[in-house]
């Protein structure tokens, strides 16, 4: 078993076309099965005690898709934001989404806006759900509206630990491009819809089994006269 790993874990949830292609079915039951792994996903990452976990649910290229996979995602948004915003805040998660809002259905944005508000006490996890999101856009906006380093750093969130990829795809696809500069990356083959506390636990295993030098020097060449602070030690957090 990994340790309780009070990390930030960003996932980008790929496959969800390809495991209903593979029954048959129409993509939009691959989203409906994706929403399902989110659920089982939440709760495995509350057993390993993650900090934050931020999910790729709608990139803000995902507008090109045919409109009936759009309405599905929507609606599929709108359902979780409904169905499990009283559990999140009994269970201490707080919720909140990145992303754009201007270019969502009004009702979805004030959704969020109710979700957001009655889960902002969470302590346990931090669930961020990135929609209409783009890092491109959102580091333009944050270096638009921050006029120091530091507010422009608040305006993005957290660096990432590590990033998972499903579906065998290995790429960043325009998600926490500044944040995961330091981020370790997971790469899975199994699709989304399959994805379980199995794989969580697998990165985690992959996690905390690398060293992470943030450009330092391993461990063992450090205590033999490197400088001091010159290292990270193995899986140590990013903002530790
Ligand atoms: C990528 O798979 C996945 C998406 C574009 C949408 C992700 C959405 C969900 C997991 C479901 C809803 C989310 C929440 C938060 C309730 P793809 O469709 O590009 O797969 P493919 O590459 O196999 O075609």
């Amino acid at each position: 078993m990994p340790p309780i790993s009070p990390i930030h874990v960003a996932i980008i949830m790929d496959g969800n076309g390809r495991w209903a292609t593979q029954r048959q079915l129409p993509r939009q039951e691959g989203h409906r099965a994706g929403a399902q792994a989110v659920r089982r996903t939440v709760e495995a990452a509350i057993r390993y005690g993650l900090h934050t976990l931020t999910l790729y649910a709608f990139s803000a290229d995902n507008w090109k898709r045919p409109q009936i996979e759009v309405n599905t995602l929507m609606l599929l948004f709108r359902s979780y934001l409904t169905e499990e915003v009283g559990a999140c805040a009994r269970q201490g998660i707080r919720l909140s989404v990145i992303g754009r809002r201007d270019r969502l259905p009004r009702s979805l944005v004030s959704l969020i806006e109710q979700a957001e508000l009655k889960t902002a006490r969470g302590q346990r996890l931090h669930l961020r759900l990135a929609v209409d999101y783009s890092s491109r856009y959102a580091i333009l906006e944050a270096a638009r509206a921050a006029s120091n380093e530091e507010e422009f750093r608040r305006a993005l969130g957290p660096d990432v630990d590590l990033l998972i990829r499903t579906a065998g795809e290995q790429r960043l696809s325009d998600f926490l491009l500044w944040e995961c500069a330091y981020a370790e990356f997971v790469f899975l083959p199994q699709l989304w819809p399959d994805f379980d506390e199995a794989g969580l636990r697998e990165s985690l295993r992959q996690f905390w089994s690398r060293e992470r030098r943030f450009g330092g020097l391993p461990a063992a060449s450090a205590r033999q006269g490197g400088e001091p602070g010159s290292t990270v030690l193995r899986g140590a957090r990013s903002c530790a």
